[in-house]
C-alpha cells in the first residue's frame, strides 16, 4: 500500500461545519481573462481547497451567466443567434478553469431548465409576499426596432464622467452604475437612433424600505470582519440613498415572467427578469443540480442558519452580491452571506485590463502558450497561480507584469520551494540510501529543534490566515517556511559532514547519524510543504505526493504541522524537477504578443483618438511654468501614498466627496472636489498621492486633513497622480 501513515488517519472522513462557496458567474459572452481568474475564481479555489481539507463540509458552485443584453449583443457582433453564443462559450470557460486547476464542485448554466423554474419560483414567492412593487414609467424605446432599451442596449454620455460611450447599466471608463434616464444624449445601440419614449409596466425590488436591515446588518455587525473596501464601497451605496430597483426587462432574451404573474399582460412586449435578479439565484440552482447528481439534500446549504455563505467577487459585483441579493436572500427566508471577500482590479502592464481593447492576457492564452507538455504542463499552471496570489488585488488594485511572473517564478518558486524540495530529495538518495532516515535523539540540537518549532509556527499561522481570506499572506508563509529549510540546510551542511567525518575512508557511525537527523526533519518538511502549497499549488502538490508515495489523504490539514508523516525506512522516488526556469526570450515574446494584440484590437480607435489628440494637442495652451522655487521649499512638502477606502457624496455641495484615506500609519478624512469626474464607489481601492502636511480645513462642517493630487487634462478632466504598480500606503514620494 502506499498509504506509509500508519497510525493515523484510518477513521473515516468526518465532515463538520457546512460551507457553500460561490464564484461570481461569468458571462459566457467570451473567454475570460488572468484578471477574473484573479479576482474571484482563484481565491474561491484556494479557500475551497483548504476547507475540504480540513474536511469540512463544502459544495463549490459556478456556472455560466447566460442572460441579460451582454449575450445577445455578441451575437451581433459574432453574426449569430444568443443560443449560438451561450453554447459556443460555456464550454470553453469551463475547461479554461479545468486546466488551470479551478475545481468546482459543479459548473452550472443560468439557460438549464432547472435554473429557469428556480428563478421564476422565486420572484413570485417575493411578489406574492408583496415585497415587490409594480410600476409603470415611460421609458427609452427603438421605434425602428420596436424595442425597449434597456442596459446596453442604450448608450450615452456619461453625467459623471462625460465619457461619450457609456451604457445604460454602467459607464466602463468610471464605474459609475447608471440607468437609462442618466444618460445624456442617449442613442440606441441596435440603430444608432435617438430613442423616443414609451410606457411600460415594471416589477421593482424597494430597497429603501431595507435601509435600515443593511445599515445594521453590514455597517455594524460586519464591520470589523469584512474587508475593509467592501464595507466602505457598500457605506457609499446606502448613504446615497437607497432606490427602488427594476427586476424586471422587455426583452426577449431572459428568463420569461411566470404567466401566473397578477397584472402581467398577456398583449404587452415580452417581459423577463432582470439578469442580475436570475443570476445569483443561479448559485441556489447549481446547488440543487449538484445535489440531484450526488443524492444529497441542497436545502441546508441555503436555508440553514449554520452553513456559512461565502461569496467571491471582483469589485464591480459588490452592489449585487452585500446589497441586492441579500435583500432578496433575506425576502425569501435563505440564510446571508458570512463575507463577500471581494477583490479590487488587477491592471496589466500599467492599463486596466480589457478584451475589447485587446490589453489582456485571456485564460485560454495562457493555457495555449504555458500549459503544454513541451512547456512545462500542468506546473505551468500553477506558476500562474503563484503569481497571481502573490500579487493578489486583496485591499488595492495591483500590476500583472511578465517580468513580475518571470521573477516570481525564478527567484522564488525554481529558487527557494523547488530547489528546496531538489536538494532533500538529492542529498537523501546520495547519503541514506533512497530511504527516510531514522531520527537519532541523542544528537538532536537546537537548530534541529527550532525547525520543528518553525514548521509548527507555520501550520498555526497559515491556517489562521486562510480562515481570515488573507491568501496573499499565506502563501508567503508558505514561501517562507521552504526558505527557512533552505537555510536550516545551509546550517547544517550534511555533504560537508559526509567529507569531513571520515576516518579511514569510512564515514562514521556519529557522522552518518548527523546526516540522517537533518534529512529526516528535511524529508518532514518536505511533507508539511505539501500540505501547505496544496490548496494554491494543487499539481504541484500532486507530484510531490508521487515523489514521496503517499496518497493524498497526507495532504489532509489534521496532519499540517505533524513532523512523523513519512515513516522511517521507508524508500522514496528519485525527485522530479518540479519547475523549471522561465528565460528573458519568453517573456518579450509576451510582451510583444501583448502589444500586437492591443494594436490590432484598436488600430481604428487609435487612428481616430491620436488625431483627436494631436488635434487637441495643437489647440491646447500649456499652464506657463510657476517661478522657480529653491530645493527646501519642495522638500517642506511631505508628499505620501495612501488608499482610499471609504468614499461618499458631501450633502448639498455638487463637487465634493468625502473620502477615507489609508495612509498606512493611519487613515485620514480628506474632503477633495472631484465628486463630478468620480463615482464614489468606483474610487474605492485607488491609490492615490496624498500632501500629508497640508494644515487642516473645514467644508461643509467637515475637517478636512491633507489633499489629493490630481492631474487635469486638457479637456478639463481630472485624473489620480499614482504609483504606476501598487505599493505600501505611507510610502513617501519624492
Ligand atoms: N456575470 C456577472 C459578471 O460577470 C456576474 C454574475 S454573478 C451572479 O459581472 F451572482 F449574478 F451570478
Ligand atoms: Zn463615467
Amino acid at each position: 500500500m502506499d498509504n506509509q501513515i500508519p497510525d493515523i488517519n484510518t477513521t473515516p472522513t468526518k465532515k463538520i461545519g457546512r460551507y457553500l462557496i460561490t464564484a461570481a458567474l461569468p458571462y459566457a459572452n467570451g473567454l475570460k481573462h488572468i484578471g477574473h481568474l484573479a479576482g474571484a475564481y482563484l481565491p474561491a479555489d484556494i479557500y475551497v481547497r483548504y476547507l475540504k481539507a480540513q474536511k469540512r463540509d463544502v459544495v463549490f458552485v459556478c456556472g455560466s451567466d447566460e442572460h441579460g443584453t451582454a449575450i445577445p449583443i455578441q451575437a451581433m457582433k459574432e453574426g449569430t443567434t444568443a443560443q449560438a453564443i451561450i453554447d459556443k462559450y460555456h464550454p470553453i470557460v469551463a475547461q479554461n478553469f479545468a486546466d488551470l486547476g479551478i475545481e468546482f464542485d459543479i459548473y452550472h448554466r443560468t439557460s438549464s431548465p432547472l435554473h429557469h423554474e428556480t428563478a421564476q419560483a422565486f420572484f413570485t414567492e417575493l411578489n406574492n409576499k408583496g415585497h415587490l412593487e409594480v410600476k409603470t414609467t415611460e421609458q427609452y424605446f427603438d421605434e425602428s426596432k420596436a424595442t425597449f432599451l434597456a442596459d446596453r442596449y442604450i448608450k450615452g454620455t456619461c453625467p459623471v464622467c462625460g465619457n461619450a460611450d457609456a451604457y445604460g447599466d454602467q459607464c466602463e471608463k468610471c464605474g459609475s452604475t447608471l440607468s437609462p434616464d442618466m444618460l445624456i444624449n442617449p442613442v440606441s445601440t441596435l440603430s444608432g437612433n435617438a430613442p423616443i419614449k414609451k410606457e411600460t409596466q415594471h416589477w421593482y425590488l424597494p430597497l429603501n424600505r431595507h435601509e435600515a436591515f443593511l445599515r445594521e446588518w453590514i455597517l455594524t455587525q460586519h464591520k470589523q470582519d469584512w474587508r475593509t473596501s467592501v464595507v466602505g464601497q457598500c457605506k457609499s451605496w446606502i448613504d446615497g440613498g437607497l432606490q427602488p430597483r427594476a427586476v424586471t426587462r422587455d426583452l426577449d432574451w431572459g428568463i420569461k415572467l411566470p404567466d401566473s404573474t397578477p397584472g402581467i399582460n398577456a398583449n404587452d412586449q415580452q417581459k423577463v427578469l432582470y439578469v442580475w435578479f436570475d443570476a445569483p439565484i443561479g448559485y441556489i440552482s447549481a446547488t440543487k443540480q449538484w445535489a440531484a447528481d450526488h443524492q444529497k439534500d441542497w436545502k441546508p446549504y441555503w436555508y440553514a442558519p449554520d452553513t456559512k455563505l461565502v461569496h467571491f467577487v471582483g469589485k464591480d459585483n459588490i452592489v449585487f452580491h452585500c446589497i441586492i441579493f441579500p435583500v432578496m436572500l433575506q425576502l425569501h427566508g435563505n440564510i446571508l452571506p458570512e463575507n463577500v471577500p471581494a477583490n479590487e482590479f488587477m491592471n496589466l502592464e500599467g492599463d486596466k485590463m480589457s478584451t475589447s481593447k485587446g490589453w489582456s492576457i485571456e485564460m485560454e492564452d495562457y493555457i495555449n502558450d504555458w500549459v503544454k507538455p513541451e512547456n512545462g504542463g500542468e506546473s505551468m499552471a500553477d506558476v500562474l497561480r503563484y503569481y497571481l496570489t502573490q500579487i493578489a488585488p486583496e485591499t488595492k488594485d495591483s500590476e500583472f507584469t511578465w517580468k513580475g511572473f518571470q521573477e516570481a517564478n525564478n527567484s522564488e518558486l525554481v529558487n527557494i520551494f523547488g530547489n528546496y524540495i531538489n536538494r532533500t530529495f538529492v542529498l537523501m538518495h546520495k547519503l541514506c540510501k533512497g530511504k527516510v532516515p531514522p531520527l537519532h535523539a541523542t544528537l538532536v540540537d537546537a537548530t534541529d529543534h527550532q525547525l520543528v518549532a518553525e514548521i509548527k509556527a507555520a501550520a498555526i499561522k497559515i491556517e489562521s490566515l486562510l480562515e481570515a481570506y488573507k491568501f496573499r499572506e499565506a502563501l508567503f508563509e508558505v514561501i517562507d517556511i521552504a526558505r527557512k529549510g533552505n537555510k536550516y540546510m545551509q546550517d547544517k551542511q550534511p555533504w560537508m559532514v559526509a567529507k569531513n567525518a571520515v576516518i579511514d575512508g569510512q564515514l562514521t557511525p556519529e557522522g552518518q547519524q548527523q546526516i540522517d537527523n537533518c534529512l529526516h526533519l528535511c524529508l518532514q518538511l518536505a511533507a508539511n510543504l505539501a500540505i501547505f502549497i496544496h490548496p494554491f499549488l494543487p499539481f504541484t502538490a500532486g507530484k510531490l505526493c508521487k515523489m514521496m508515495k503517499v496518497v493524498p489523504k497526507m495532504l489532509e490539514w489534521e496532519n499540517a504541522g505533524r513532523i512523523d508523516l513519512l515513516k522511517v525506512g521507508y524508500s522514496l522516488r528519485e525527485p522530479q524537477l518540479l519547475f523549471r526556469k522561465i528565460e528573458n526570450e519568453e517573456i518579450n515574446y509576451q510582451l510583444e504578443k501583448l502589444k500586437a494584440k492591443a494594436q490590432s484590437a484598436t488600430t481604428t480607435i487609435m487612428e481616430s483618438t491620436q488625431e483627436a489628440a494631436q488635434a487637441t494637442q495643437d489647440e491646447v495652451a500649456i499652464a506657463p511654468v510657476s517661478p522657480e522655487i529653491v530645493f527646501d521649499d519642495f522638500a517642506k512638502i511631505d508628499l505620501r501614498i495612501g488608499t482610499i477606502v471609504a468614499a461618499q457624496k458631501v450633502p448639498k455641495a455638487d463637487k465634493l466627496l468625502q473620502l477615507s484615506v489609508d495612509l498606512g500609519f493611519e487613515t485620514r478624512t480628506i474632503v477633495s472636489g472631484i465628486a463630478q469626474h468620480f463615482a464614489p464607489e468606483a474610487i474605492i481601492g485607488k491609490q492615490v498621492t496624498v500632501v500629508v502636511n497640508l494644515a487642516p480645513r473645514k467644508m461643509r462642517g467637515i475637517e478636512s486633513n491633507g489633499m489629493i493630487l490630481m492631474a487635469e487634462d486638457s479637456e478639463g478632466k481630472l485624473h489620480f497622480v499614482h504609483p504606476s504598480t501598487a505599493i505600501n500606503n505611507g510610502a513617501g514620494v519624492k
